[in-house]
């Protein structure tokens, strides 16, 4: 912080930097781009890491000001938050690269899921997020952000009402962090319980995947039920 300027104008940089997060995207395809791009234009800095360094340093130039690339281990020295962008099937082969990650907070996104059918497949049971637990002692995992496709955060359509990030956790800190990155894309936070309940978040994204693959709208199959007036 700059102590030159008037009291007014350090007060608003200091505040500024308080806000921005550093954010470490683990995985470079769609979904990584879709809240990377989100981020970014929030005025974050990303930082995109994958197996691979060329599909990173792609992704960083394709998203522009603000996001650069880095190795998975970069990615998440420091970081505010990590996102674990990466197919089910590559989240142990990523977690192996992306050390420490011990106090982290860990936002899962995956779908451990059939592809076109949507059945939920954790081996050994539970959830995703779970597992991601187990496989990352002392890292702080929140399941967010695997219900909407990734355009919503780039593209959201014109004229509706945000939508709904439900999320599962167990640290109010991690969750107090993933509700800000869910309204930094322009969505509303809400914590449906803690880690365990995460594979009912996972299933609710199989019962999508395997209506609207087989051409239900799953919308159509969501009761609308009068919501209560907290407090
Ligand atoms: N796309 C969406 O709209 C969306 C929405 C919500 C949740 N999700 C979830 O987000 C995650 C990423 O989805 P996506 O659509 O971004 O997938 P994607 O475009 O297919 O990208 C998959 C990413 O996973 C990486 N990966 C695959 N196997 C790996 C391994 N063994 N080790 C390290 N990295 C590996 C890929 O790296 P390479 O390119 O090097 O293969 C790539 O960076 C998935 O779990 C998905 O279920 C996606």
């Amino acid at each position: 912080v700059r102590t030159d300027l008037p009291t007014v104008a350090v007060v608003r940089l200091a505040r500024t930097k308080e806000q921005q997060v550093r954010i470490g995207i683990l995985g470079t395809g769609t979904l990584a781009a879709g809240l990377g791009a989100g981020w970014s234009r929030a005025g974050h800095e990303v930082v995109v890491a994958g197996r691979s360094a060329g599909k990173a340093r792609a992704l960083a130039d394709r998203l522009g000001t603000g996001v650069r690339a880095a190795t998975p281990a970069e990615a998440v020295a420091g970081a505010g938050a990590v996102l674990l962008a990466v197919a089910w099937e590559g989240v142990e082969d990523i977690l192996r690269l992306a050390v420490p990650l011990a106090g982290a907070v860990l936002i899962d996104p995956t779908n451990p899921v059939e592809h076109g059918v949507g059945v939920v497949r954790v081996a050994g049971g539970g959830s995703a997020a779970e597992r991601i637990a187990e496989l990352t002692p002392g890292a702080r995992v929140v399941k967010a952000f695997h219900l909407f496709p990734a355009d919503r955060w780039t593209d959201p359509p014109a004229g509706e009402p945000p939508v709904t990030v439900a999320m599962c956790g167990d640290d109010p800190d991690a969750l107090r962090v993933a509700g800000e990155l869910v309204r930094a894309v322009g969505a509303v936070p809400a914590v449906l319980g803690p880690l365990h309940r995460a594979r009912q978040l996972e299933e609710v994204a199989g019962f999508v995947i395997g209506l609207a693959f087989a051409g239900v709208d799953p919308n159509a199959a969501i009761p609308r039920v009068p919501t209560p007036v907290a407090g």
